[in-house]
């Protein structure tokens, strides 16, 4: 009986990563199922909290030197897209300068991605806007110094 349970498991398991991964695309599936950078990073340079139309929260966590983003990290309690955007996000702010983030937005990583359905471009857009957040943040700390 354990054997058939274990077996109806992984069948219902493998549809649900096949589904996902026809919905959103190998690059979105491969992402969601390893999320590179979520993490809380401690004492960040520049921090942004922000919660979408939707209802779910984005984080973002920006470390800086001389100018540059030094390393990066995103926390969601969102959709599994959140999770990919938040993670691409983070990962596309290594290195940038602050000049270079300011024209960030979320159809730069819609275009990595090949696009998401159109209910959950937003989520794109939420970790985006939550990178520039993070950025004035970092800003706003820079005049205060
Ligand atoms: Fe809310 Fe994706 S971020 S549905």
């Amino acid at each position: 009986m354990t054997d058939e349970l274990d077996k109806f498991v992984d069948l219902l398991q493998d549809q649900i990563y096949d589904e996902t991964r026809m919905e959103f695309g190998e690059k979105a599936y491969k992402r969601w199922r390893e999320p590179k950078f979520m993490e809380r990073m401690a004492s960040p340079d520049g921090y942004a909290k922000q919660t979408g139309t939707c209802g779910d929260t984005m984080e973002i966590f920006l470390k800086f030197e001389n100018d540059r983003v030094t390393a990066a990290a995103f926390m969601t309690d969102g959709c599994g897209p959140s999770v990919v955007c938040g993670s691409y996000a983070a990962e596309l702010s290594q290195g940038k300068s602050p000049e270079d983030l300011a024209d960030f937005n979320g159809d730069v990583i819609l275009e990595i991605l090949g696009g998401l359905p159109e209910d959950h471009k937003h989520c794109a857009h939420l970790a985006a806007e939550t990178v520039k957040r993070a950025l004035d943040d970092y800003m706003g700390r820079a005049v205060k110094r």
